[in-house]
């Protein structure tokens, strides 16, 4: 999943009654499932009355939803907490780590008196958020839980929604594959997926309160199971209710990409064509290391098979190069299946170990850093110029496009949206649009990262 951090800056009261009042300042690292979640633990505060304020020196409560996928997403916690306690240095706040860190650091975290950290929560154990920061607030001495429930899934919550266009629905949570590089099966557990009758009830929450776009969030959504109704059953379900006009996923896993999902994309109008495939590493005896349980040909064989079912798809991926043992002829591999596949973008990563997976138990890192720089480097270069050419092919095209809001802060002229395929445009506003519309836009001209157009009549 794509990782990015985001300032939760809802400043509005949330209408509830705790005597105190006590604002809470909520940042998210990480994934969309983070982001998801940070809109779960929004609203649960929100019931009790907590509000929402953007500024650490306004906040009594400061409360970080983390990820520990890789090394540097540990680093930027661990950075924001000290800086948080140098800018507030003469005012006391309760300071909770929410998320995968809270998991996989707990120990670590509590040990270390520098970070004066009060409260650690993890993904399952959100709704004793209130209980736990009451008994923070109250004793001396942090409170914890970061334990597994395999039957949570926050039925009967209803995320506070930050996003008025693109609304994040979770399907499944935690997962079972165990790759061996991969921290979230022991952050997130077990994986579960959502009720069926739920996950529709609240889409049809969002289509009725304007949503134009669900993305549905799982870690391997291939795997989404509620009796009968598997994945393909669900996009189908999801895309058929009214007023909502684009549906998106994320992620499936390559080993398990049954037809039937490549015919549901294919066939329904409103499943956007894009999808996201996370390929991580181009050799067959790297990802057999890694335990993705498919190799090269597989991959190849499923990209040919959905390009043929569905011609324009937008192709995604994420790499991870300096797995342990990967010598450059494998790396090669990567390369290689990289300019022949010509993904749209790719997220490229270096192999960092995350403390209780296989790969750092078993397998030492021992591919030194800078030749892991050399590879990512070389691999940005590759995928630029592949994204720059698949971009182009937009270029005279007019194509729908979903208004996500501006494309800058500093400037309201233009717009920010995604085609149908998930390539970003940027394009002049026009007087009468706004964020949530789908509008035509000719494409003028082509970047790596974005299309650029300017709007045109259907
Ligand atoms: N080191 C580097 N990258 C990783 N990812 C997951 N675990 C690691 C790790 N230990 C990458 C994978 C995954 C994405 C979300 O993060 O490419 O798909
Ligand atoms: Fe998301 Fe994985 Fe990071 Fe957890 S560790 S926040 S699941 S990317």
């Amino acid at each position: 999943m794509v990782e990015n951090e985001r300032k939760d800056d809802n400043t509005g009261d949330s209408g509830g009654k705790s005597p105190k009042k006590l604002r809470v300042l909520l940042r998210t690292f990480g994934c969309q499932m983070n982001e998801y979640d940070s809109e779960v633990i929004r609203s649960i505060l929100g019931q009790e009355g907590y509000t929402f304020c953007d500024s650490p020196q306004d906040a009594d409560i400061v409360l970080l939803n983390t990820c520990a996928v890789r090394e540097n997403a540990h680093r930027k916690v661990i950075g924001h907490i000290h800086a948080l306690h140098h800018l507030c240095q003469d005012r006391p706040f309760i300071l909770g780590i929410l998320g995968c860190m809270a998991v996989n650091m707990e120990e670590a975290l509590l040990a270390n008196p520098a970070l004066k950290i009060d409260l650690i929560i993890g993904p399952d154990s959100y709704r004793r958020l209130p209980e736990l920061l009451a008994r923070a607030a109250g004793s001396g001495g942090p409170a914890a839980d970061t334990d597994f429930d395999i039957s949570e899934n926050y039925t009967g919550i209803n995320p506070d929604r930050v996003s008025r266009v693109n609304a994040w629905v979770a399907v499944t949570r935690g997962c079972n594959n165990f790759c061996t590089f991969c921290v979230v099966p022991y952050t997130r557990g077990r994986e579960r997926s959502r009720a069926l009758t739920d996950i529709l009830a609240e889409t049809e929450k969002l289509a009725a309160q304007g949503y134009k776009q669900v993305t549905l969030l799982g870690q391997n959504v291939n795997s989404y199971a509620d009796h009968a109704t598997g994945f393909s059953g669900l996009l189908q379900a999801v895309s058929r209710v009214q007023g909502i006009e684009r549906v998106r996923f994320m992620s499936p896993h390559p080993k398990d990409f049954p037809d039937a999902v490549i015919d549901a994309v294919a066939r329904e109008p409103k499943v956007c064509k894009h999808i996201h495939l996370p390929l991580q590493a181009g050799n067959s005896r790297i990802l057999k290391l890694m335990n993705r349980t498919y190799t090269q040909e597989d991959f190849l064989a499923l990209v040919r098979k959905i390009r043929g079912r569905i011609p324009d798809v937008g192709l995604s991926t994420d790499i991870i190069v300096g797995f342990p043992t990967e010598t450059a002829s494998e790396f090669e591999d990567t390369v290689r299946v990289m300019e022949a596949v010509a993904f749209d973008s790719a997220f490229i990563f270096k192999y960092s170990p995350r403390q209780g997976t296989v790969a750092q138990k078993k397998y030492p890192d021992d591919v030194p850093e800078e030749e892991k720089t050399t590879r990512i480097v070389r691999l940005n270069a590759i995928q630029k110029g592949i994204s720059l050419k698949r971009n182009s092919r937009h270029t005279g095209k007019t194509l729908p496009v979903l208004i996500e809001g501006l494309a800058s802060r500093r400037s309201a002229r233009e717009f920010q949206g995604r085609t149908d395929g998930n390539t970003i445009v940027v394009f002049p506003g026009q007087p009468g649009l706004a964020p949530g519309d789908i509008v035509p836009v000719r494409v003028t001209a082509a970047t790596p990262h974005a299309l650029k157009g300017e709007t045109a009549s259907p």
